[in-house]
């Protein structure tokens, strides 16, 4: 059957059928397997929402602590990766060798295994995934910036193991708090572009590491994952022409200019705040004094929000907190966008699981508008 209603960028058109979530703008809320975002971070560890986004309800105590170990046990990556991040170029991109790195780890998938798309099989797949893809991110990092390897602790949790392995130090608790929030919050989110594109590209039966290695591509674009490390970029310039006082002339210059501001916006929440956003800004002032230009970068923070509602009635997306939380945090602005691929790789085996559970082939139509009817040169 042909439609002949056309949405550019698809806006409104339903894709999918999904039990895993929903953004529900009406009242604002993240809806995940039944259960409101926002509620599960403040609860809950990222390791159990995880749990609940693959396996639909939320874990008993032993599957918790089976899934947690199964994660720690899993983390290291193969030692050929870390030899792979070696040879690279400096110059590669932190999110292009996270995705290069997926892709070579499907190489010491058993060949089986790999091709085999039952439930069974991309849980297993999956789950591997979630637990070497922040061993993987982290150490790509480190070998493009001349830094030692840091290799994952199995003694440690999910989140604490992430941020040592970012640090190359235990974290303190308020950090560790900060991050397993953030975690979550970029856990799952219906239908963004990743999402999509990880689920368009395993409707064509590809295995899950190609999916995967689809999805961190489409996340490194500035408009959508890519947006965090744009954000704090954005607020650190200001910072560094002037600062706080600077913060609304060069705002509005912007604007003037007709330019995106990154963490602003979205295509689902375009004039209702990103609850996400809501829930992790009062993490700023907590956390505002840990590096030295904390203070002002919070200052400059307010403003900016304050001048993109004033002239474009627009709210941050959960980016927009999120930059700042991670330099916050001291984490490397290139680590940013592979550590959100790392949360929401939850959330992204749930989808190639579900998609592959009950598939149809993604395959839309198109508006021809080039020419017709042109005559072939004849050969000579
Ligand atoms: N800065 C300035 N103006 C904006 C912004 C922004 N961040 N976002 C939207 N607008 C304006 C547009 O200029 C447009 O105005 P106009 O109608 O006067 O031309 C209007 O709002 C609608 O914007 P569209 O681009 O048509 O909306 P779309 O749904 O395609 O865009 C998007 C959504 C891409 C997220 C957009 O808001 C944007 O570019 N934001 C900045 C990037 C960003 O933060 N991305 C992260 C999204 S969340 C995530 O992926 C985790």
């Amino acid at each position: 059957m042909v439609s002949s209603s056309y949405s550019p960028g698809l806006e409104g058109v339903i894709a999918a059928e999904t039990a895993i979530s929903i953004l529900d703008t009406d009242v604002e809320q993240i809806v995940v397997r039944g259960y409101d975002l926002i509620e599960l971070a403040k609860n809950l560890q990222y390791t159990d929402v995880a749990y609940l986004v693959i396996y639909g309800h939320l874990p008993s105590e032993k599957e918790s602590e089976e899934f947690c170990r199964h994660l720690a046990q899993n983390s290291d990556i193969p030692e050929d990766l870390y030899k792979l991040f070696e040879m690279m170029p400096k110059t590669t991109v932190a999110m292009d060798a996270l995705r290069t790195g997926i892709s070579f780890m499907a190489g010491y998938e058993d060949p089986e295994l790999l091709h085999d798309n039952s439930h069974e099989a991309n849980l297993r797949k999956g789950l591997n995934l979630l637990a070497q893809i922040p061993a993987l991110s982290v150490n790509a990092y480190r070998a493009l910036n001349n830094m030692p390897f840091v290799r994952p602790n199995p003694e440690l949790g999910y989140t604490e193991n992430y941020l040592y392995m970012i640090r190359g130090e235990l974290p303190d608790q308020l950090s560790l708090d900060a991050f397993d929030k953030i975690h979550t919050c970029y856990i799952e989110h219906e239908m963004p572009n990743s999402t999509f594109a990880a689920r368009v590209i395993a409707s064509t039966l590809a295995d899950m590491y190609g999916a995967m290695a689809g999805a961190v591509a489409s996340l490194k674009g500035p408009l959508h994952g890519g947006a965090n490390e744009a954000a704090i970029n954005f607020l650190m310039d200001i910072n560094s022409s002037g600062g706080p006082e600077n913060a609304e002339s060069y705002t509005m210059e912007k604007l003037e200019q007709r330019a995106r501001i990154m963490g602003f916006g979205h295509r689902v929440y375009m004039r209702k705040y990103d609850p996400r956003a809501k829930f992790l800004m009062d993490y700023i002032p907590r956390l505002s004094n840990e590096t030295d230009d904390g203070e002002a970068l919070a200052s400059i923070y307010k403003v900016v929000e304050d001048v993109m509602f004033r002239e474009k009635a627009l709210y941050p997306n959960t980016d927009f907190p999120i930059g700042l939380l991670y330099h916050l945090l001291g984490i490397d602005v290139p680590l940013y966008t592979p550590i959100f691929f790392a949360a929401r790789t939850a959330g992204n085996v749930a989808h190639i699981l579900e998609q592959h559970d009950d598939n149809r082939l993604f395959r839309p139509r198109v508006i021809y508008n080039g020419e017709r009817g042109l005559v072939t040169p004849q050969s000579p």
